[in-house]
């Protein structure tokens, strides 16, 4: 990656948008990034899903990268709302890449372990998609509709990130909040993934790119952990009360989108390419005590 290469991130005011926007400025690197409905100081408006002022953006920001962060990432409500998730998910995400296409930027897309039926995680990058719901459906319509559209593309494929954000909405923020008011907690004890930092994800990304990096690549957490495990492990790291956390099954949970319960994703092939290490779910909230929203 040249230092005179100019990003967009798209979803900048999102969790893992933000994360991407945030360690390309520690970098140096020109990068400008957008909200959509969430305002954001520094960040310019583009909705994906209007064809003609994401196109005037991305001709005017002219990015050689575009971080395709944004969508519908609400698993519960992709469920209850397909139109609006295949609105967003799929279409917003095809809009992005003709954008990218017209300017010939590369596309750095950000799918998931949803793609798999969670019944012989964790999953490496050629492992059988099969979705078991719409979310992930929806990505893995996205997913092939990058990887026919002959442009150069970069497909990360990540899950359950955690990690400082503005908005507060990622698993472990919501934890901490509800721990330190004396608020009781379900969570699930039988899905099972590699839950993954987000700075630590932001930054095998950018290396990722920087190193030309073409194709599907897998970056999550080092470990497999179930989800009650994963919040016991943050109630300790984070000096809050674990006796607030009631283990469920997702059976007793009633999502409205069925989950892949074994499932989370293998990191092989990141890791011969990558000196950014990749972190346990231990290290990564370890990390996350130690930095600053
Ligand atoms: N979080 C995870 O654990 C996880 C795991 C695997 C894959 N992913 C994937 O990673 C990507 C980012 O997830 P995230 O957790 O960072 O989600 P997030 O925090 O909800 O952020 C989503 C971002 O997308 C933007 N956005 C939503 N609709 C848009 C639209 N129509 N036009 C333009 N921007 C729009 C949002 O902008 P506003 O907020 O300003 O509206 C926000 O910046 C998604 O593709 C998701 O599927 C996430």
């Amino acid at each position: 990656m040249s230092i005179k290469q100019r990003h967009l991130v798209i979803g900048a005011s999102g969790q893992i948008g933000g994360a991407i926007y945030g360690c390309a400025l520690e970098t140096n690197l020109e990068t400008v990034g957008t909200w959509s409905t969430q305002p954001s100081k520094g960040l310019r408006k583009v909705d994906i899903t209007d064809r003609g002022r994401l196109f005037k953006l991305v001709k005017e920001v002219s990015p050689h990268i575009i971080y395709a962060t944004a969508a519908m990432p609400n698993v519960d409500r992709c469920e209850s709302e397909p139109k609006e998730s295949f609105r967003i998910n799929v279409v917003g995400t095809a809009n992005l890449v003709e954008a990218a296409n017209r300017i010939g930027a590369i596309i750095v897309f950000i799918s998931t372990d949803y793609l798999f039926d969670g019944i012989k995680g964790p999953y490496d990058e050629k492992d059988l998609p099969n979705p078991v719901n719409v979310y992930g459906y929806h990505k893995l319509l996205a997913e092939h509709h990058i990887a026919t559209c002959s442009i150069d593309y970069l497909i990360v494929r990540t899950t359950v990130v955690y990690g400082w954000e503005r908005v507060g909405k990622n698993f472990i923020m919501r934890l901490i909040h509800r721990l330190s008011q004396g608020q009781r907690l379900q969570v699930p004890c039988d899905q099972i993934g590699t839950p993954t930092y987000n700075r630590n994800l932001a930054k095998a990304i950018l290396e990722l790119v920087h190193r030309g990096e073409r194709g599907v690549y897998n970056i999550v957490g080092s470990s497999s952990v179930d989800r009650y495990n994963f919040a016991l492990t943050a109630a300790r790291i984070f000096g809050l009360d674990g006796r607030l956390i009631t283990p469920v099954t997702t059976e007793e949970l009633d999502q409205k989108a069925r989950r892949p319960l074994k499932a989370g994703l293998k990191i092989d092939k990141a890791r011969h390419v990558l000196s950014t290490p990749l972190l346990s779910f231990e290290d990564g909230l370890q990390q996350m005590l130690n930095d600053e929203l």
